[in-house]
């Protein structure tokens, strides 16, 4: 897992990543003022977890998904998307090409954008280290172990260990990374960060290693043969996808346990895979209640810049501890950070410290404007 939490927080820290990431990457075009967004959709204030969108419902309630108002009257198909909605929604970089832009970039150029826009949270080389999954390394031998046999190493999935497909890293790269700001690299700097990082996998291109001259571009990089690309089963690719489907279900050892025996109720340890540590309880444990809370209206700083600069820039990793960020509002946790001195905590806020990225990720902001930030957020955890 990315991020070294404790077990039971795992569960709770991935699905807050997953969730930041899609809205991040869904709403790439929502504006973050709430004045400029679309009707029907109100920005998250102090409720959401991830920073999200949520959607208004009748009565005050809020809900994570927006209503479909034309449920209620009757069924109505709308009208056809024009091209350009479609070009924007069908986005996809498939292994057989499709969607590959063209361009081209160079492992050397590859690195100074990784240097630039990644090393804080990947590490040198993309070896990890720093709690953001690890890029490069890994070994495919690792893969048969057990994702939590306690005594054993789990599984090293890296892109070299496990991604069967290259075009899964570009398409990644353009849609995904760097965090924060999705979608902000041209074709050029795609297929160098790829370069770089397929270098730092030891991939080779038709038995070429990928020294810092190698230029990738869309020929070249439909030429590369992930270690893992068979790793996967059953194989649904190809004309006999379907075929190598049905045989892999008929046989129950592949997916129940080694005794192939289908289990239904009160399953013994024998007849089906378990995770070795089953999570029990998550602290803090999901809440029960549905409406959000209400808002605290003693807080109106909360519409300074700096406080709006924060809900932009800081608030997805600093609004609970769950990323290991000091949270706002959280006195104890601000405390211990203030013991360094201001100017100290302004400097790693500025440049980065353990899982903090420089300036949070926002390089657009100013050093006086991160010192605001840090103000506010002190000054809100007291
Ligand atoms: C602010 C921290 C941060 C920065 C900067 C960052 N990433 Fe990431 N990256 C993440 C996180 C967090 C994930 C895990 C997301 C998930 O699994 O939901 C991730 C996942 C990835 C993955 C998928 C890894 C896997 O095995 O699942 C790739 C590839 C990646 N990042 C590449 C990059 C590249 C290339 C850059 C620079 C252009 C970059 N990242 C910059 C935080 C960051
Ligand atoms: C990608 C997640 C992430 C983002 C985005 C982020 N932070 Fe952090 N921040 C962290 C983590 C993790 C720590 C704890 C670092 C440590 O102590 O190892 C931290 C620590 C800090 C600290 C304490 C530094 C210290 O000396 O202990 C300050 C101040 C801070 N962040 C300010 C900000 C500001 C201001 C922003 C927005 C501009 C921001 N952060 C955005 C993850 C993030």
């Amino acid at each position: 897992m990315m991020i070294k939490l404790n077990n039971k927080l795992i569960v709770l820290g991935a699905s807050l990543i997953a969730s930041t990431l899609l809205t991040t990457t869904a709403f790439a075009a929502t504006p973050s003022k709430s004045e400029d967004a679309p009707a029907g959709i109100y920005k998250a204030k102090k409720d959401a977890l991830d920073g999200g969108v949520t959607y208004k419902r009748e009565k005050g309630a809020y809900t994570a998904y927006k209503l479909n108002e034309q449920s209620t009257k009757g069924v109505n198909f709308g009208r056809a998307p024009t091209p350009n909605e479609l070009k924007a929604w069908d986005a996809d970089i498939m292994p057989d090409g499709t969607g590959l832009p063209d361009g081209q970039g160079s492992v050397a150029e590859g690195e100074e954008l990784y240097d630039r826009d990644c090393v804080a949270c990947h590490g040198e080389f993309g070896a990890g280290g720093k709690g953001y999954p690890t890029l490069s390394g890994g070994s495919l031998e690792s893969l048969k172990n057990q994702r939590t046999c306690p005594g054993k190493d789990a599984p090293s999935r890296t892109i070299g260990s496990y991604w069967p497909q290259v075009s899964t890293l570009i398409w990644y790269i353009r849609d995904a990374m760097q965090y924060a700001h999705p979608k902000s690299y041209s074709p050029d700097e795609m297929y160098a960060v790829t370069a770089y990082l397929l270098a730092q996998n030891n991939i080779t291109i038709d038995g070429e290693e990928l020294d810092d001259d190698y230029v990738l571009d869309k020929e070249k990089i439909m030429k590369v043969v992930m270690p893992n690309r068979d790793g996967f089963y059953p194989d649904i690719d190809g004309p006999k996808g379907v075929e190598n489907v049905k045989a892999f279900y008929k046989n129950p050892k592949n997916f129940g346990a080694q005794t192939g025996k289908r289990c239904m109720t009160n399953c013994g340890k024998e007849s089906v895979m378990r995770i070795g540590n089953e999570i029990t309880a998550v602290v803090p444990p999901y809440s029960t209640v549905r409406d959000l809370p209400k808002e605290d209206a003693s807080k109106g700083a909360a519409s300074s810049p700096a406080a709006k600069a924060y809900e932009k820039s800081c608030a997805v990793c600093h609004k609970t501890d769950t990323m290991g960020a000091p949270a706002l509002g959280d006195k104890n946790a601000w405390n211990s950070v203030m013991t360094k001195g201001m100017d100290k905590v302004n400097h790693n806020a500025i440049n980065g410290v353990g899982g903090m990225p420089p300036k949070g990720g926002a390089m657009n902001l100013s050093d006086d404007e991160v010192k605001d930030i840090v103000k506010y957020m002190v000054e809100s955890s007291k």
